[in-house]
Protein backbone atom coordinates (compact mmCIF):
# COMPACT_ATOMS: atom_id res chain seq x y z
CA UNK A 1 0.00 0.00 0.00
CA UNK A 2 1.29 3.33 -0.50
CA UNK A 3 0.85 6.76 0.85
CA UNK A 4 -0.93 5.54 3.55
CA UNK A 5 -0.06 6.22 7.59
CA UNK A 6 0.07 3.38 9.76
CA UNK A 7 -3.10 2.29 11.54
CA UNK A 8 -1.77 0.44 14.18
CA UNK A 9 0.64 1.72 16.51
CA UNK A 10 0.25 5.50 16.05
CA UNK A 11 1.92 7.02 18.90
CA UNK A 12 1.17 10.65 19.55
CA UNK A 13 -0.42 10.87 15.80
CA UNK A 14 -3.85 11.60 15.42
CA UNK A 15 -4.41 8.07 13.22
CA UNK A 16 -3.21 6.04 15.89
CA UNK A 17 -5.47 7.96 18.41
CA UNK A 18 -8.61 5.46 18.94
CA UNK A 19 -5.94 2.36 18.20
CA UNK A 20 -7.67 0.59 21.40
CA UNK A 21 -11.04 0.00 20.14
CA UNK A 22 -9.61 -1.69 16.76
CA UNK A 23 -10.04 -5.61 19.01
CA UNK A 24 -13.55 -3.81 20.23
CA UNK A 25 -15.11 -3.18 16.97
CA UNK A 26 -13.83 -6.52 15.50
CA UNK A 27 -15.37 -9.13 18.43
CA UNK A 28 -18.80 -6.18 18.39
CA UNK A 29 -18.69 -6.23 14.60
CA UNK A 30 -18.38 -9.98 14.23
CA UNK A 31 -21.14 -11.08 16.89
CA UNK A 32 -23.76 -8.40 14.61
CA UNK A 33 -23.07 -10.30 11.78
CA UNK A 34 -23.42 -13.60 13.50
CA UNK A 35 -27.24 -12.40 13.10
CA UNK A 36 -28.54 -13.54 9.67
CA UNK A 37 -30.85 -10.08 9.30
CA UNK A 38 -31.56 -10.29 5.53
CA UNK A 39 -34.61 -8.16 5.04
CA UNK A 40 -35.95 -9.77 1.63
CA UNK A 41 -36.71 -13.21 3.28
CA UNK A 42 -39.49 -13.25 5.27
CA UNK A 43 -38.05 -16.28 7.53
CA UNK A 44 -35.54 -13.99 8.62
CA UNK A 45 -37.82 -11.14 10.10
CA UNK A 46 -37.34 -12.63 13.63
CA UNK A 47 -33.76 -11.91 13.03
CA UNK A 48 -34.22 -8.64 11.56
CA UNK A 49 -35.97 -7.67 14.63
CA UNK A 50 -33.06 -8.87 16.96
CA UNK A 51 -30.43 -7.11 14.79
CA UNK A 52 -31.90 -4.12 15.73
CA UNK A 53 -32.00 -5.25 19.68
CA UNK A 54 -28.25 -5.90 19.40
CA UNK A 55 -27.63 -2.46 18.11
CA UNK A 56 -29.63 -0.77 20.40
CA UNK A 57 -28.15 -2.07 23.12
CA UNK A 58 -24.59 -1.80 21.85
CA UNK A 59 -25.20 1.85 20.93
CA UNK A 60 -26.24 2.36 24.58
CA UNK A 61 -23.22 0.50 26.11
CA UNK A 62 -21.40 2.44 23.55
CA UNK A 63 -21.93 6.07 25.34
CA UNK A 64 -25.23 7.32 22.96
CA UNK A 65 -27.72 8.24 26.11
CA UNK A 66 -31.34 7.21 24.23
CA UNK A 67 -31.44 3.95 21.76
CA UNK A 68 -34.91 2.94 20.93
CA UNK A 69 -35.68 0.13 18.36
CA UNK A 70 -38.63 1.89 15.89
CA UNK A 71 -41.09 -0.24 14.31
CA UNK A 72 -42.59 -0.30 10.62
CA UNK A 73 -45.03 -2.10 8.89
CA UNK A 74 -42.05 -4.03 7.53
CA UNK A 75 -38.51 -4.40 9.62
CA UNK A 76 -37.56 -1.94 12.80
CA UNK A 77 -34.89 0.85 12.43
CA UNK A 78 -32.71 1.73 15.62
CA UNK A 79 -32.19 5.72 16.38
CA UNK A 80 -29.95 6.34 18.57
CA UNK A 81 -28.23 9.73 19.67
CA UNK A 82 -26.34 11.47 22.42
CA UNK A 83 -26.85 15.48 22.85
CA UNK A 84 -24.17 17.38 24.55
CA UNK A 85 -25.79 20.61 23.74
CA UNK A 86 -27.96 22.08 21.67
CA UNK A 87 -25.70 24.91 20.44
CA UNK A 88 -23.52 22.51 18.86
CA UNK A 89 -23.72 21.28 15.39
CA UNK A 90 -25.86 17.78 15.13
CA UNK A 91 -24.96 15.12 13.04
CA UNK A 92 -27.12 12.26 11.54
CA UNK A 93 -25.25 8.83 10.74
CA UNK A 94 -27.67 6.75 8.17
CA UNK A 95 -27.09 3.40 7.32
CA UNK A 96 -28.54 0.46 7.84
CA UNK A 97 -28.47 -3.59 9.53
CA UNK A 98 -30.13 -5.37 7.40
CA UNK A 99 -28.37 -7.56 4.46
CA UNK A 100 -29.00 -9.24 0.81
CA UNK A 101 -29.62 -12.96 0.73
CA UNK A 102 -26.38 -15.27 1.04
CA UNK A 103 -27.01 -17.85 -1.77
CA UNK A 104 -25.24 -19.12 -3.87
CA UNK A 105 -23.97 -20.20 0.04
CA UNK A 106 -21.93 -22.95 -1.75
CA UNK A 107 -19.05 -20.38 -2.64
CA UNK A 108 -18.53 -19.37 0.17
CA UNK A 109 -14.80 -20.22 1.98
CA UNK A 110 -16.68 -19.98 5.82
CA UNK A 111 -20.12 -20.28 6.58
CA UNK A 112 -21.79 -16.23 5.56
CA UNK A 113 -22.84 -15.73 9.52
CA UNK A 114 -19.97 -17.30 11.12
CA UNK A 115 -17.84 -14.43 10.40
CA UNK A 116 -13.51 -15.37 9.54
CA UNK A 117 -10.95 -13.16 10.20
CA UNK A 118 -8.26 -13.70 8.04
CA UNK A 119 -5.46 -11.30 6.40
CA UNK A 120 -6.68 -8.34 7.85
CA UNK A 121 -10.03 -9.04 6.67
CA UNK A 122 -13.29 -9.86 8.12
CA UNK A 123 -15.72 -12.22 6.17
CA UNK A 124 -18.80 -12.75 6.71
CA UNK A 125 -22.71 -11.17 5.17
CA UNK A 126 -22.88 -7.53 6.58
CA UNK A 127 -19.54 -7.00 7.20
CA UNK A 128 -18.68 -4.03 4.64
CA UNK A 129 -22.58 -3.64 3.43
CA UNK A 130 -23.37 -2.19 6.48
CA UNK A 131 -22.60 -3.29 9.68
CA UNK A 132 -19.25 -2.45 9.50
CA UNK A 133 -19.49 1.34 8.90
CA UNK A 134 -21.97 0.90 11.89
CA UNK A 135 -19.91 -0.33 14.54
CA UNK A 136 -16.99 2.02 12.87
CA UNK A 137 -18.96 5.16 14.38
CA UNK A 138 -20.22 3.77 17.70
CA UNK A 139 -16.49 2.57 18.32
CA UNK A 140 -15.21 6.46 17.30
CA UNK A 141 -17.96 7.46 19.95
CA UNK A 142 -16.70 5.18 22.70
CA UNK A 143 -12.76 5.72 21.78
CA UNK A 144 -13.62 9.94 22.12
CA UNK A 145 -15.62 9.23 25.38
CA UNK A 146 -12.98 7.44 27.52
CA UNK A 147 -10.73 10.44 26.21
CA UNK A 148 -12.32 13.51 26.81
CA UNK A 149 -15.51 12.32 28.53
CA UNK A 150 -17.53 14.62 26.19
CA UNK A 151 -18.24 14.48 22.21
CA UNK A 152 -17.67 17.43 20.36
CA UNK A 153 -21.05 18.06 18.68
CA UNK A 154 -24.40 16.02 18.68
CA UNK A 155 -24.65 13.02 17.50
CA UNK A 156 -27.95 10.85 15.66
CA UNK A 157 -27.99 7.55 14.40
CA UNK A 158 -30.85 6.26 12.18
CA UNK A 159 -30.11 2.82 11.22
CA UNK A 160 -32.78 1.31 8.90
CA UNK A 161 -33.61 -2.50 8.33
CA UNK A 162 -35.21 -2.47 5.05
CA UNK A 163 -32.78 -0.68 2.82
CA UNK A 164 -31.75 -4.02 1.03
CA UNK A 165 -35.41 -4.60 -0.06
CA UNK A 166 -36.50 -1.03 -0.95
CA UNK A 167 -36.74 1.32 1.81
CA UNK A 168 -40.45 0.54 1.88
CA UNK A 169 -41.38 2.39 4.88
CA UNK A 170 -38.38 4.75 5.28
CA UNK A 171 -40.89 7.79 3.96
CA UNK A 172 -43.12 7.09 6.83
CA UNK A 173 -40.45 6.99 9.45
CA UNK A 174 -38.92 10.08 8.74
CA UNK A 175 -42.34 12.08 8.67
CA UNK A 176 -43.19 10.26 11.77
CA UNK A 177 -40.10 11.62 13.22
CA UNK A 178 -39.03 14.47 12.14
CA UNK A 179 -37.99 16.02 14.90
CA UNK A 180 -35.97 13.55 16.13
CA UNK A 181 -34.35 13.74 12.86
CA UNK A 182 -33.50 17.11 12.71
CA UNK A 183 -29.76 18.13 12.60
CA UNK A 184 -26.98 20.16 10.22
CA UNK A 185 -25.72 17.21 8.02
CA UNK A 186 -26.33 14.04 7.65
CA UNK A 187 -23.24 11.44 7.06
CA UNK A 188 -24.31 8.25 5.12
CA UNK A 189 -22.06 5.93 5.43
CA UNK A 190 -23.02 3.06 2.94
CA UNK A 191 -20.32 3.57 0.04
CA UNK A 192 -17.07 2.67 -0.60
CA UNK A 193 -14.04 3.83 -1.72
CA UNK A 194 -11.29 3.36 -4.91
CA UNK A 195 -8.67 1.47 -2.99
CA UNK A 196 -7.08 1.06 0.28
CA UNK A 197 -4.50 4.40 -1.00
CA UNK A 198 -7.25 6.07 -3.07
CA UNK A 199 -9.92 7.52 -0.73
CA UNK A 200 -12.44 8.63 -1.63
CA UNK A 201 -16.18 10.64 -1.40
CA UNK A 202 -19.09 9.64 -3.13
CA UNK A 203 -21.10 12.88 -4.62
CA UNK A 204 -23.38 11.21 -6.65
CA UNK A 205 -25.56 7.65 -6.74
CA UNK A 206 -27.97 6.16 -9.10
CA UNK A 207 -31.18 6.12 -8.70
CA UNK A 208 -33.30 2.69 -9.24
CA UNK A 209 -36.86 0.93 -11.05
CA UNK A 210 -37.36 -2.54 -10.39
CA UNK A 211 -39.83 -4.12 -12.24
CA UNK A 212 -41.37 -8.14 -12.75
CA UNK A 213 -42.90 -9.22 -15.67
CA UNK A 214 -44.80 -12.31 -16.34
CA UNK A 215 -45.77 -13.40 -19.66
CA UNK A 216 -48.93 -15.45 -20.86
CA UNK A 217 -49.99 -17.40 -23.59
CA UNK A 218 -51.82 -20.54 -22.05
CA UNK A 219 -53.99 -21.37 -19.43
CA UNK A 220 -52.27 -24.32 -18.78
CA UNK A 221 -48.33 -25.93 -19.27
CA UNK A 222 -48.86 -28.26 -22.37
CA UNK A 223 -47.85 -31.53 -24.20
CA UNK A 224 -44.40 -30.33 -26.53
CA UNK A 225 -45.35 -33.47 -28.81
CA UNK A 226 -48.86 -32.36 -29.34
CA UNK A 227 -49.20 -28.77 -28.60
CA UNK A 228 -45.18 -27.73 -29.78
CA UNK A 229 -45.09 -26.36 -33.13
CA UNK A 230 -49.15 -25.20 -32.90
CA UNK A 231 -48.86 -22.35 -30.15
CA UNK A 232 -46.63 -19.87 -28.85
CA UNK A 233 -44.26 -20.45 -26.70
CA UNK A 234 -43.99 -17.92 -24.03
CA UNK A 235 -40.75 -18.62 -23.08
CA UNK A 236 -39.46 -17.74 -26.81
CA UNK A 237 -41.86 -14.85 -26.56
CA UNK A 238 -39.99 -13.20 -23.24
CA UNK A 239 -36.29 -14.18 -24.57
CA UNK A 240 -37.36 -12.55 -27.59
CA UNK A 241 -38.85 -9.20 -25.80
CA UNK A 242 -35.37 -9.14 -23.08
CA UNK A 243 -32.87 -9.67 -26.24
CA UNK A 244 -34.51 -6.47 -27.90
CA UNK A 245 -34.79 -4.20 -24.67
CA UNK A 246 -30.59 -2.86 -26.04
CA UNK A 247 -29.40 -2.85 -29.87
CA UNK A 248 -25.92 -3.95 -30.84
CA UNK A 249 -24.18 -0.99 -29.53
CA UNK A 250 -25.30 -1.68 -26.18
CA UNK A 251 -28.48 1.38 -26.46
CA UNK A 252 -31.65 0.70 -24.58
CA UNK A 253 -33.62 0.18 -27.59
CA UNK A 254 -36.72 1.75 -25.09
CA UNK A 255 -38.27 4.53 -26.91
CA UNK A 256 -38.15 7.94 -24.70
CA UNK A 257 -35.93 5.93 -22.18
CA UNK A 258 -32.91 8.69 -22.66
CA UNK A 259 -35.34 10.93 -22.72
CA UNK A 260 -34.57 12.83 -19.13
CA UNK A 261 -30.63 11.77 -19.55
CA UNK A 262 -28.55 14.84 -18.62
CA UNK A 263 -25.49 14.17 -21.24
CA UNK A 264 -22.33 14.99 -19.47
CA UNK A 265 -20.46 17.97 -20.49
CA UNK A 266 -16.81 17.80 -21.77
CA UNK A 267 -15.19 19.09 -18.28
CA UNK A 268 -17.24 16.52 -16.52
CA UNK A 269 -16.22 13.51 -18.55
CA UNK A 270 -12.98 14.78 -18.41
CA UNK A 271 -13.39 15.20 -14.24
CA UNK A 272 -14.11 11.53 -14.61
CA UNK A 273 -11.30 10.37 -16.59
CA UNK A 274 -8.86 11.97 -14.07
CA UNK A 275 -10.34 9.44 -11.29
CA UNK A 276 -7.27 7.11 -10.70
CA UNK A 277 -9.76 3.75 -11.74
CA UNK A 278 -8.10 0.66 -13.34
CA UNK A 279 -10.83 0.66 -16.23
CA UNK A 280 -9.41 -3.07 -17.30
CA UNK A 281 -8.72 -4.74 -13.65
CA UNK A 282 -12.46 -3.88 -12.65
CA UNK A 283 -13.62 -6.23 -14.90
CA UNK A 284 -10.49 -8.62 -15.05
CA UNK A 285 -10.64 -8.94 -11.29
CA UNK A 286 -14.28 -10.71 -11.21
CA UNK A 287 -13.90 -12.73 -14.36
CA UNK A 288 -16.67 -10.68 -16.16
CA UNK A 289 -16.65 -10.06 -19.48
CA UNK A 290 -16.92 -6.24 -20.94
CA UNK A 291 -19.72 -5.05 -22.13
CA UNK A 292 -22.08 -1.87 -22.20
CA UNK A 293 -22.92 1.09 -24.19
CA UNK A 294 -20.64 2.23 -26.95
CA UNK A 295 -18.59 5.64 -26.78
CA UNK A 296 -18.67 5.02 -23.06
CA UNK A 297 -15.99 4.16 -20.67
CA UNK A 298 -16.34 1.73 -18.28
CA UNK A 299 -16.40 4.14 -15.36
CA UNK A 300 -18.96 5.94 -17.27
CA UNK A 301 -21.20 3.20 -17.88
CA UNK A 302 -21.43 2.03 -14.59
CA UNK A 303 -21.89 5.41 -12.56
CA UNK A 304 -23.18 8.00 -14.88
CA UNK A 305 -25.00 6.08 -17.96
CA UNK A 306 -28.32 4.90 -17.16
CA UNK A 307 -28.77 0.76 -17.40
CA UNK A 308 -31.82 -1.48 -18.19
CA UNK A 309 -30.65 -4.97 -16.78
CA UNK A 310 -32.27 -8.77 -16.11
CA UNK A 311 -31.71 -9.63 -13.24
CA UNK A 312 -33.32 -12.69 -13.31
CA UNK A 313 -35.47 -14.87 -15.84
CA UNK A 314 -37.62 -18.31 -15.22
CA UNK A 315 -40.02 -20.86 -17.40
CA UNK A 316 -40.13 -24.64 -18.30
CA UNK A 317 -39.06 -27.05 -16.12
CA UNK A 318 -35.92 -26.83 -14.36
CA UNK A 319 -35.11 -30.15 -12.49
CA UNK A 320 -33.63 -33.31 -13.17
CA UNK A 321 -33.74 -34.95 -16.75
CA UNK A 322 -36.06 -33.93 -19.01
CA UNK A 323 -39.48 -32.90 -19.36
CA UNK A 324 -41.43 -32.48 -22.61
CA UNK A 325 -43.19 -29.61 -21.84
CA UNK A 326 -44.42 -25.96 -23.14
CA UNK A 327 -44.98 -23.69 -20.22
CA UNK A 328 -47.62 -21.71 -19.80
CA UNK A 329 -45.78 -18.96 -18.52
CA UNK A 330 -42.32 -17.30 -18.39
CA UNK A 331 -41.24 -14.52 -16.05
CA UNK A 332 -38.51 -12.37 -15.47
CA UNK A 333 -36.54 -9.26 -13.15
CA UNK A 334 -35.78 -6.34 -14.58
CA UNK A 335 -34.23 -3.52 -13.02
CA UNK A 336 -33.25 0.00 -13.89
CA UNK A 337 -30.30 2.55 -12.41
CA UNK A 338 -31.47 5.78 -13.38
CA UNK A 339 -29.31 8.90 -13.26
CA UNK A 340 -29.36 12.57 -13.13
CA UNK A 341 -32.86 13.34 -13.97
CA UNK A 342 -34.60 10.24 -14.82
CA UNK A 343 -37.27 9.33 -12.69
CA UNK A 344 -38.92 6.11 -12.23
CA UNK A 345 -42.31 6.68 -13.05
CA UNK A 346 -41.92 8.15 -16.43
CA UNK A 347 -39.21 5.29 -16.84
CA UNK A 348 -41.73 2.68 -15.78
CA UNK A 349 -44.24 3.90 -18.05
CA UNK A 350 -41.40 3.76 -21.55
CA UNK A 351 -41.24 0.54 -20.86
CA UNK A 352 -44.05 -1.10 -19.53
CA UNK A 353 -45.55 0.48 -23.09
CA UNK A 354 -42.18 -1.19 -24.64
CA UNK A 355 -42.79 -4.29 -23.52
CA UNK A 356 -46.56 -4.31 -24.44
CA UNK A 357 -45.56 -2.91 -27.80
CA UNK A 358 -43.68 -5.63 -28.56
CA UNK A 359 -46.26 -8.14 -27.82
CA UNK A 360 -47.08 -10.79 -29.91
CA UNK A 361 -51.64 -10.43 -30.18
CA UNK A 362 -53.23 -12.81 -28.08
CA UNK A 363 -50.54 -13.15 -25.42
CA UNK A 364 -51.05 -11.58 -21.71
CA UNK A 365 -48.27 -9.66 -20.20
CA UNK A 366 -48.12 -8.83 -16.29
CA UNK A 367 -45.70 -5.78 -15.43
CA UNK A 368 -45.59 -4.41 -11.84
CA UNK A 369 -43.13 -2.15 -9.97
CA UNK A 370 -41.61 -3.86 -7.04
CA UNK A 371 -39.43 -1.09 -5.32
CA UNK A 372 -37.82 2.19 -6.97
CA UNK A 373 -35.51 4.89 -5.38
CA UNK A 374 -34.26 7.96 -6.68
CA UNK A 375 -31.03 9.76 -7.77
CA UNK A 376 -28.63 11.85 -5.85
CA UNK A 377 -26.15 14.28 -6.21
CA UNK A 378 -24.88 15.84 -3.57
CA UNK A 379 -22.98 19.67 -3.71
CA UNK A 380 -19.14 19.06 -3.99
CA UNK A 381 -18.43 22.51 -2.78
CA UNK A 382 -20.70 22.15 0.33
CA UNK A 383 -18.50 23.01 3.58
CA UNK A 384 -19.46 19.91 5.23
CA UNK A 385 -18.62 18.04 2.22
CA UNK A 386 -15.10 20.20 2.47
CA UNK A 387 -14.65 19.58 6.39
CA UNK A 388 -14.95 15.86 5.58
CA UNK A 389 -12.56 15.49 3.00
CA UNK A 390 -10.43 17.60 5.16
CA UNK A 391 -10.61 14.87 7.53
CA UNK A 392 -10.12 12.01 5.44
CA UNK A 393 -7.03 13.85 3.69
CA UNK A 394 -5.75 13.87 7.83
CA UNK A 395 -5.74 9.76 8.10
CA UNK A 396 -5.56 8.49 4.62
CA UNK A 397 -2.94 10.92 3.87
CA UNK A 398 -4.15 11.79 0.29
CA UNK A 399 -7.22 14.01 -0.65
CA UNK A 400 -10.62 11.78 -1.64
CA UNK A 401 -11.28 11.97 -4.68
CA UNK A 402 -15.09 12.61 -5.64
CA UNK A 403 -16.53 10.07 -6.90
CA UNK A 404 -20.30 8.93 -8.42
CA UNK A 405 -21.30 5.57 -7.58
CA UNK A 406 -23.37 2.96 -9.84
CA UNK A 407 -25.41 1.64 -6.88
CA UNK A 408 -28.98 3.24 -4.73
CA UNK A 409 -29.44 4.26 -1.96
CA UNK A 410 -33.09 5.48 -2.04
CA UNK A 411 -33.25 6.84 1.60
CA UNK A 412 -30.79 9.79 1.23
CA UNK A 413 -32.83 11.25 -1.36
CA UNK A 414 -35.33 11.34 1.19
CA UNK A 415 -32.99 12.44 3.97
CA UNK A 416 -31.58 15.21 1.53
CA UNK A 417 -35.28 16.40 0.49
CA UNK A 418 -37.55 15.87 3.36
CA UNK A 419 -35.60 16.31 6.23
CA UNK A 420 -33.71 19.37 3.97
CA UNK A 421 -30.13 17.77 5.37
CA UNK A 422 -26.98 18.06 3.33
CA UNK A 423 -25.87 14.65 2.79
CA UNK A 424 -21.88 13.45 2.97
CA UNK A 425 -21.73 9.82 2.13
CA UNK A 426 -18.31 8.46 3.57
CA UNK A 427 -17.77 5.10 3.36
CA UNK A 428 -14.82 2.87 3.43
CA UNK A 429 -15.70 0.01 1.17
CA UNK A 430 -13.72 -1.37 -1.48
CA UNK A 431 -14.45 -2.56 -5.15
CA UNK A 432 -13.32 -6.46 -3.70
CA UNK A 433 -15.32 -6.32 -0.95
CA UNK A 434 -17.94 -8.68 -3.01
CA UNK A 435 -20.78 -6.71 -1.50
CA UNK A 436 -24.28 -8.64 -2.10
CA UNK A 437 -21.89 -11.56 -3.59
CA UNK A 438 -20.58 -14.87 -1.82
CA UNK A 439 -17.11 -13.93 0.23
CA UNK A 440 -18.31 -10.56 1.54
CA UNK A 441 -15.45 -9.10 3.55
CA UNK A 442 -14.27 -5.87 4.89
CA UNK A 443 -10.84 -4.95 5.13
CA UNK A 444 -10.43 -4.14 8.65
CA UNK A 445 -7.53 -1.18 8.01
CA UNK A 446 -10.31 0.54 6.54
CA UNK A 447 -12.54 0.31 9.19
CA UNK A 448 -9.66 1.34 11.52
CA UNK A 449 -9.18 4.93 9.16
CA UNK A 450 -12.74 5.12 8.85
CA UNK A 451 -12.95 5.41 12.48
CA UNK A 452 -10.33 7.88 12.74
CA UNK A 453 -11.79 9.73 10.02
CA UNK A 454 -14.66 10.48 11.69
CA UNK A 455 -13.51 11.51 15.03
CA UNK A 456 -11.55 14.43 12.87
CA UNK A 457 -14.81 14.97 10.89
CA UNK A 458 -16.85 15.77 14.13
CA UNK A 459 -13.88 17.56 15.63
CA UNK A 460 -13.99 19.76 12.17
CA UNK A 461 -17.84 20.00 12.06
CA UNK A 462 -17.65 21.15 15.79
CA UNK A 463 -15.19 23.60 14.99
CA UNK A 464 -16.79 25.33 11.82
CA UNK A 465 -20.49 25.36 14.14
CA UNK A 466 -23.61 25.13 13.06
CA UNK A 467 -23.39 28.53 10.96
CA UNK A 468 -20.18 27.62 9.05
CA UNK A 469 -22.18 23.92 8.21
CA UNK A 470 -24.44 26.12 6.40
CA UNK A 471 -24.99 27.83 3.01
N1 LIG B 1 -24.52 -0.12 -0.03
C1 LIG B 1 -25.34 -0.37 -1.18
C2 LIG B 1 -25.31 0.73 -2.21
C3 LIG B 1 -23.98 0.95 -2.85
C4 LIG B 1 -23.37 -0.09 -3.52
C5 LIG B 1 -23.39 2.16 -2.78
C6 LIG B 1 -22.14 0.12 -4.10
C7 LIG B 1 -22.16 2.37 -3.37
C8 LIG B 1 -21.53 1.33 -4.02
C9 LIG B 1 -26.77 -0.58 -0.74
O1 LIG B 1 -26.89 -1.31 0.45
C10 LIG B 1 -27.52 -1.33 -1.82
O2 LIG B 1 -27.08 -2.35 -2.25
N2 LIG B 1 -28.62 -0.78 -2.26
C11 LIG B 1 -29.49 -1.45 -3.18
C12 LIG B 1 -30.80 -0.70 -3.17
C13 LIG B 1 -31.96 -1.46 -3.70
C14 LIG B 1 -32.19 -2.79 -3.03
C15 LIG B 1 -33.20 -0.60 -3.61
C16 LIG B 1 -28.89 -1.48 -4.58
O3 LIG B 1 -28.17 -0.55 -4.98
O4 LIG B 1 -29.12 -2.46 -5.27
ZN1 LIG C 1 -25.66 -0.99 1.85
Amino acid sequence: MRGCPPVTGGEGGREGRLSGRQRPLVDTLSRWVEIPSVSTDPEHAQDVAASARFLRDHALSSGMTRAEVWETAGHPAVFAERIEDPALPTVLIYGHHDVQPVDPVEEWDAAPFVPLERDGQLLGRGTADDKGHMVMHLEAVRGILDAAGHLPLNLKMIVEGEEEDGSEHFDQLVAEHRGDLAADVCVVSDTGMLAEDQPALTVGLRGLAYWEIEVRAAQTDLHSGVYGGAVLNPLAVLADLLAGLHDRQGRVTVVGFYDQVTELTAEERSQLAAVPFDEAGFIADVGAVQGGEAGYTTMERRTVRPTLEICGAWGGYQGEGAKTVIPARAGAKLSSRLVPHQLAPQVTEVVERHLRGALPPGVELDFRLIHDGPFVLTPTDHPAVRLAARAVESVWGRPPAYIREGGSIPPVATLAGELQLPCVLFGVGLPGDRIHAPNERVVLGQLFRGMEAVAEMWRLFAEAGRSGLSR
